[in-house]
């Protein structure tokens, strides 16, 4: 893939790549306003941010990119703004989808199906099925997703699958969560200013690398992604260690 090259070739301070990236997609509504928009019309231009930074990610060689597109918390804004978002979510399967599959994207959805409209959930599980044994990147959906809510999900499907107190290790939650079978992620990237977590792979994000920028979504482009990455190269990963020099 000569593509593959000339990206990583334009960052010679990238020397390890994350695996696996997630992104809280912050600002769509400050991008919007700082133009006199609607709210709706930064969701769309976020929407159609996600295309570019998912093909620079591929070039960079990330494995799992994980969006995070609306939160459990999400559902108490505006009545009309959650119904334009679900609208947006179902517009972007029906187009993108033979897209992404064309392209080798393992899509997976990390969240509640229980909530989204049943039309709109059957799409997201056919996109995933349709998707499922690509392997170029995954590209990770956290659309009615909360941290704690997966931890609960996890907790009861446990009980329900009658494990012994004893069995329930650190790799046995793991499993049980939405992104079982995913590695955790490396690098957390947040646009839009804010210093927080909002709930996102609260578990899984143990110990990765942090990255904020005040750059609304909308604008977040490949340099940006570059960024983040160059940033990640600089940091020690630790796990707790001491590492010998
Ligand atoms: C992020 O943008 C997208 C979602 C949460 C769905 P926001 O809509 O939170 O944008 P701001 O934070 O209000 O600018
Ligand atoms: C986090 O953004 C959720 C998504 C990006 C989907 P929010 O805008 O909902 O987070 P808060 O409310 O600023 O913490
Ligand atoms: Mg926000």
């Amino acid at each position: 893939m000569p593509e593959q090259q000339s990206l990583l070739a334009r960052y010679p301070d990238i020397t390890r790549v994350p695996n696996h990236v997630g992104i809280i997609m912050d600002g769509n509504g400050r991008w919007a306003r700082s133009r006199g928009l609607p709210r709706l019309a930064g969701h769309r231009a976020g929407t159609e941010n996600i295309r570019r930074i998912l093909r620079a990610a591929t070039e960079f060689g990330v494995k799992v990119l994980t969006i995070y597109a609306f939160s459990t918390e999400n559902w108490d804004r505006p009545p009309e703004e959650v119904s334009g978002l679900m609208g947006l979510l179902g517009e972007v399967i029906r187009r993108e989808t033979e897209d992404l599959h064309r392209n080798g994207v393992c899509i997976r959805h990390s969240g509640r199906l229980e909530g989204i409209a049943p039309h709109l959930a059957r799409q997201i599980q056919d996109a995933v099925a349709l998707t499922s044994n690509n392997q170029r990147i995954t590209l990770n959906v956290a659309f009615n997703y909360g941290g704690r809510a997966e931890i609960v999900d996890a907790v009861r499907h446990i009980m329900r699958d009658d494990h012994a107190p004893e069995a329930v290790t650190e790799a046995l939650i793991s499993q049980y969560l939405y992104t079982g079978g995913l590695p955790d992620p490396d690098l957390i990237i947040r646009t839009g200013g804010e210093w927080r977590l909002s709930n996102f792979l609260i578990w899984q994000a143990a110990y990765a690398e942090y990255y904020a920028t005040p750059t609304y979504w909308p604008d977040f482009d490949e340099a940006e992604l570059a960024n983040a990455l160059i940033e990640y190269n600089q940091r020690e990963r630790r796990f707790g260690k001491v590492l010998q020099r």
